[in-house]
């Protein structure tokens, strides 16, 4: 009865803001979740790109369980060890260099901060404050912020106002002025965006990308536009900030997807795997940015609380040690070959272990649904892409599963 009452529940008192599908998880280990009856599925989506080392992973849970024992919250007035070693850790991962295939092979030697918070939304929030702060004291009060066309910043007002989606923009408005959308991959478009700026946006005071667009439909910047972005930023002294909420900690292999460029951001919103599904966000500005907001213009009062941090700590700290960049790679070239042979698959984009399955036939949302019958956690955008975001400990005998499986779902339904 377990799972009919959540559902009963559920559909008398939460606001149904999602479509939910018919199952509840009651457990999981690694890459696997189990439901009430005992039925395991193979997981594609790691709660949204979120529990990066697999789900109830030894060192994050030992983390956790000793933060219980201690204490939970006593907010940002107050110090806190696991919220500093975090903080460092952060600054390490992001002055790395990488090939373009993310292998790590040196630093930039740049000393980044952050503020933490718990979401994606809210660390892209705390990157507008510190570009605007930045356009106030450096750039005569410019404020506009450019972003990309079908890209995805978050649920919040200012975040939707950035998200270059029109789909987002009915009902909720009027948005937060300051924000508009240009093509993605088109650098010319950025150029007059920044140096003919509309009424709509006014002067700019930085650009927003993601560069790989996971919400979008997994839509990648090409290398060369995300360094041609940087080299704009700097010939007008404008903030480049890097959405890395999805494709932040080893996601893409790199430890960050900007680093394939081999550029560095001045702000990076970083979320998802952070704390392997623990609530968290962060967002970190390097040198000068770094110092822009004082005491009294930004807060929180639950973000980088002694669970998450903890968690945070743990989840960065493993990640590191365990080289899983490496495996992201290889078991992201892996997934790759795989799904191109999928009948109805026409194109395979992203990077790591982000990729989107592109289908010829307008069937994914009923292979979502029929995946979780053959024991796959799946997941789509629109009609026809499928996107794929397992844990980042997902093994090669799991993808050759969830191949197959889905393999003989497509020619059910094709
Ligand atoms: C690139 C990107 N930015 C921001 C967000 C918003 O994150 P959150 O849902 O944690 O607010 C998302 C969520 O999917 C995302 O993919």
């Amino acid at each position: 009865m377990s799972f009919e009452n959540a559902k009963a529940l559920d559909e008398a008192y939460i606001m149904h803001t999602f479509g939910r599908y018919p199952v509840e998880f009651v457990s999981g280990a690694g890459a696997v979740l189990l439901d009430e009856n005992g039925k395991q599925y193979i997981d594609f989506l790691a709660g949204i790109g979120v529990v990066s080392l697999g789900h109830r992973h030894p060192a994050v849970q030992q983390a956790l369980s000793r933060q219980l024992q201690r204490l939970w919250q006593s907010s940002n007035y107050f110090y806190d060890e696991n919220r500093g070693e975090l903080a460092k850790l952060l600054s390490e991962l992001l002055s790395k260099k990488t090939d373009e295939l993310g292998h790590i092979n040196g630093s930039t030697g740049s000393v980044w901060k952050s503020f933490f918070s718990n979401s994606g939304a809210e660390s892209n929030e705390g990157a507008f404050k510190v570009a605007r702060r930045w356009g106030e004291k450096r750039l005569d009060g410019a404020s506009g912020i450019i972003t990309a066309r079908k890209s995805f910043h978050g649920r919040t007002l200012a975040t939707l106002a950035a998200t270059g989606q029109d789909v987002f923009h009915k009902s909720f408005g009027p948005f937060p002025p300051g924000f508009a959308s240009v093509p993605l991959n088109d650098i010319d478009a950025m150029v007059e965006a920044v140096e003919h700026p509309t009424e709509e946006t006014g002067p700019v005071c930085g650009i927003m990308l993601e560069c790989i667009q996971g919400e979008g439909g997994v839509w990648p910047a090409d290398l060369d536009y995300v360094r041609d972005l940087r080299a704009l930023c700097d010939e007008h002294g404008i903030a480049l900030m890097v959405d890395e909420v999805q494709t932040g900690f080893f996601r893409t292999g790199a430890p960050f997807s900007f680093q394939l460029a081999g550029i560095e951001p001045d702000i990076v919103s970083m979320a998802k795997g952070i704390a392997d599904g623990f609530p968290m966000g962060a967002v970190a500005a390097r040198g000068e940015f770094g110092d822009m907001l004082v005491p009294g213009d930004h807060g929180s009062t639950f973000g980088g609380n002694a669970l998450a941090s903890a968690a945070g700590r743990a989840t960065v700290e493993t990640l590191i040690s365990e080289g899983i960049g490496s495996h992201v790679f290889a078991a992201g070239c892996h997934l790759a070959r795989r799904l191109e042979a999928l009948p109805h698959v026409t194109e395979v984009r992203g990077r790591g272990l982000l990729r989107g399955a592109q289908l010829d036939v307008p069937i994914a949302n009923e292979l979502v649904e029929q995946g979780l019958e053959a024991g796959l956690i799946l997941n789509h955008i629109g009609d026809s892409i499928l996107r794929f975001l397992p844990p980042l400990v997902i093994s090669y005998e799991q993808i050759d599963t969830m191949a197959e499986r889905l393999g003989a779902l497509i020619e059910k339904l094709a």
